[in-house]
């Protein structure tokens, strides 16, 4: 029986247009521009100030944008999957509030939360219906406005992280290109090492909650860097063994952008130069479940037809993952 093969289309992107410097968050905590490029290769991040507008609004611009780069009408849409951390409810589902706003009337919608590897498993997810059959058009959307559960005061996490949004089409393959493989990984962090400790069912939000800063990101940052470094490392090797790809093989490496030393880290590992590694962190910061279709978008002009890209991440959870696809866009 031939097997469907699902590859992307299509990628859109929304990045708000204000800008946080770290010389502007010089000003608010106690750090520095040199601490923040050195440690994470951060320069500056995105934040969504229009107080009327979230995660929804931001997906629903990146879908729309890959919807009009296809030429396909959001009533062909069968499935929207979308990663988040910070949907605009706990329910419902912002997948639905995307499907409303684009007007994709005909699908259905789901989120996923998989916190940094939430691309990737949407990704994995939205594939496998194309593969079944079970879906013709997908729409896979990675999206957060981290800056609603970041502590403007905490110096260790505010400076990480920036808001966007990235989205890719999925259709069924015709030409051998597309997802080729995949693996992805959990490991249940009773630690706690990162996580937001309140707002969810154990620890409601009360005015205690709020007053102890309960809402908002919490992370013990060199727990996770350890472990994310590794991660990443070793599914991205991982995935090329499987798949018998020497360094030579790869046209580019997709990394999830937490930072910049991870991403070194992991492209040693794999045996690949700089130039070969998709980095935009400086611009944009640690935007969760969107750093990677964002890193595609800004890259789309460069990547051809057949190109080898391996997409890896390590996130929240603990979840990772890695997936590799030969680029069909022509
Ligand atoms: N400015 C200046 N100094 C700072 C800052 C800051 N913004 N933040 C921390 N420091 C200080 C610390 O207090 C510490 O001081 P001390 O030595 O006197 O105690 C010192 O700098 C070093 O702190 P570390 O935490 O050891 O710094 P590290 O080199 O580990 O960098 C960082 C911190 C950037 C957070 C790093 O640990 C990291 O990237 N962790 C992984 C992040 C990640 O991958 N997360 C997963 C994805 S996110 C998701 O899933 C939602």
């Amino acid at each position: 029986m031939e097997v469907k093969r699902a590859k992307i289309t299509a990628v859109g992107h929304y990045l708000p247009e204000d800008r946080l410097t770290n010389h502007d968050l010089e000003k608010m905590v106690d750090t520095n521009d040199e601490w923040i490029r050195t440690r994470t290769g951060i320069k500056e991040r995105r934040i969504l100030k229009d107080s009327d507008k979230a995660t929804a609004f931001m997906g629903a611009e990146a879908a729309k944008e890959a919807l009009e780069q296809r030429g396909v009408d959001p009533e062909e849409i069968d499935l929207i999957v979308l990663g988040t951390v910070t949907p605009d409810y706990l329910f419902p589902a912002t997948a639905c509030l995307v499907q409303k706003k684009i007007g994709a009337k005909n699908a259905f919608a789901f989120d996923l939360s998989a916190a940094c590897s939430g691309f990737l498993y949407a990704l994995s997810t939205g594939a496998m219906y194309i593969e079944s059959g079970r879906a013709k058009k997908v729409l896979v959307i990675g999206t957060d406005k981290m800056s609603s559960i970041l502590d403007f005061t905490d110096r260790t996490t505010c400076i990480l992280f920036g808001d966007g949004a990235g989205a890719v089409l999925l259709e069924e393959s015709d030409d051998g290109t597309g997802i080729i493989d995949q693996r992805l990984y959990s490991e249940g962090d009773e630690e706690c090492s990162l996580y937001q400790p309140a707002g969810g069912s154990l620890n409601p939000a009360t005015k205690e909650t709020v007053e102890n800063m309960q809402h908002y990101v919490r992370q013990d940052g060199r727990s996770v860097f350890k472990k994310a470094t590794l991660g990443m490392a070793d599914v991205s090797l991982e995935i090329m063994e499987r798949n018998n790809l020497e360094p030579e093989d790869v046209a580019w490496l997709v990394p999830h952008q937490a930072n910049l030393r991870i991403i070194d880290a992991t492209a040693r590992r794999m045996g690949l130069s700089n130039e070969k590694v998709m980095i935009n962190i400086d611009k944009y910061g640690n935007t969760t479940a969107a750093t990677i279709p964002l890193c595609l978008y800004d890259w789309k002009d460069k990547l051809n037809h057949g190109d080898n890209i391996v997409l890896a991440a390590f996130g929240g959870g603990f979840t990772w993952g890695a997936i590799y696809l030969k680029w069909g866009i022509k």
